[in-house]
């Protein structure tokens, strides 16, 4: 991939400085996640010094880091000290990995609530995408769905992936959380219903309008996109701004949707047409 002006060796050199540099060593990004942003950007931009500052801004706000991070090493070793405890040890551990990032700390004082009304409107599924996951599969034990409910989650943060992998494994799941770029390569696993929970926006800061193709290529029958309803901040109201993304993305589809507010998220239930 060698764009006029770009050559593919200025392109691997700013691959290796962003994988490699201190704010992301820690995090493995993935190689196809730059060169497609990289690819995206070199359309804007010929000079690889404002390429670079575009894909740096860019990854900025995909990985977020400014939403919270525990210490993964230290979590995975609390992790096996509260499985040596017991299953009260591995509920608080997981309330701490849910009160580390911003999505899931607000999610938090309604997360029974949120499971409630969102599986009463999909129905209770057999299978679960859980795409640009971060750390909501901490939540399981208080989702109301049984073991054999098949969980499957997808993220771009090596650290994350892992220690959520862990944590599967120590309540006797499958390892099914993928290390994977769900825009660059979408899920191919089928699952009664994907959750797509605070990320749409920022799919579509990334490559403008491609929410659209990516829930087209979803398997699934129903999505559960959910959206801030004010800027992180709080400060700037967002609800007609969010309602505005996801009902254009899904312009003459003929789908459903059913919104439900629920504190400072709205969650929008797509049903595919049939
Ligand atoms: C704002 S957080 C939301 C986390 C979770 N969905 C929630 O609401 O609790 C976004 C997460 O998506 C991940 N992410 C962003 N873009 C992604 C992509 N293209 N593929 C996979 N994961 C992605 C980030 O690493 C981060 O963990």
């Amino acid at each position: 991939m060698s764009k006029e002006g770009v050559s593919e060796e200025e392109i691997q050199k700013l691959v290796a400085e962003i994988q490699g540099s201190p704010k992301y060593r820690g995090i493995d990004l993935p190689t196809e996640t730059l060169l497609d942003i990289i690819a995206l950007e070199s359309i804007h931009h010929k000079k690889i010094k404002d390429i670079k500052q575009a894909v740096k801004k860019k990854i900025h706000n995909i990985v977020a880091p400014y939403l919270g991070d525990p210490d993964y090493e230290q979590a995975e070793i609390e992790l096996q000290t509260a499985f040596q405890q017991g299953e009260a040890a591995i509920k608080e551990f997981c309330k701490r990995m849910l009160n580390v990032h911003a999505s899931t700390r607000e999610r938090l004082p309604i997360m029974e609530k949120f499971y409630e009304q969102l599986f009463s409107a999909t129905g209770q599924p057999n299978s679960i995408l859980d795409l640009a996951c971060g750390l909501n599969p901490f939540v399981l034990p208080w989702m109301g769905i049984p073991v054999s409910t098949q969980y499957f989650a997808y993220d771009l943060h090596h650290p994350r992936v892992n220690l959520i992998n862990a944590f599967f494994r120590s309540v006797n799941r499958e390892e099914n959380a993928f290390y994977q770029d769900i825009l660059v390569q979408p899920p191919e696993i089928e699952a009664d219903v994907a959750f797509f929970f605070k990320e749409a926006h920022r799919f579509d800061q990334r490559q403008r309008g491609c929410n659209r193709a990516f829930w087209l290529s979803l398997p699934v029958k129903k999505i559960a996109v959910s959206l801030p309803t004010t800027s992180l901040t709080g400060k700037h109201d967002k609800m007609e701004q969010h309602q505005r993304l996801v009902y254009d993305a899904i312009q003459d589809l003929n789908w459903s949707v059913q919104e439900i507010v629920l504190s400072s998220e709205i969650l929008f239930i797509l049903q595919k047409a049939v």
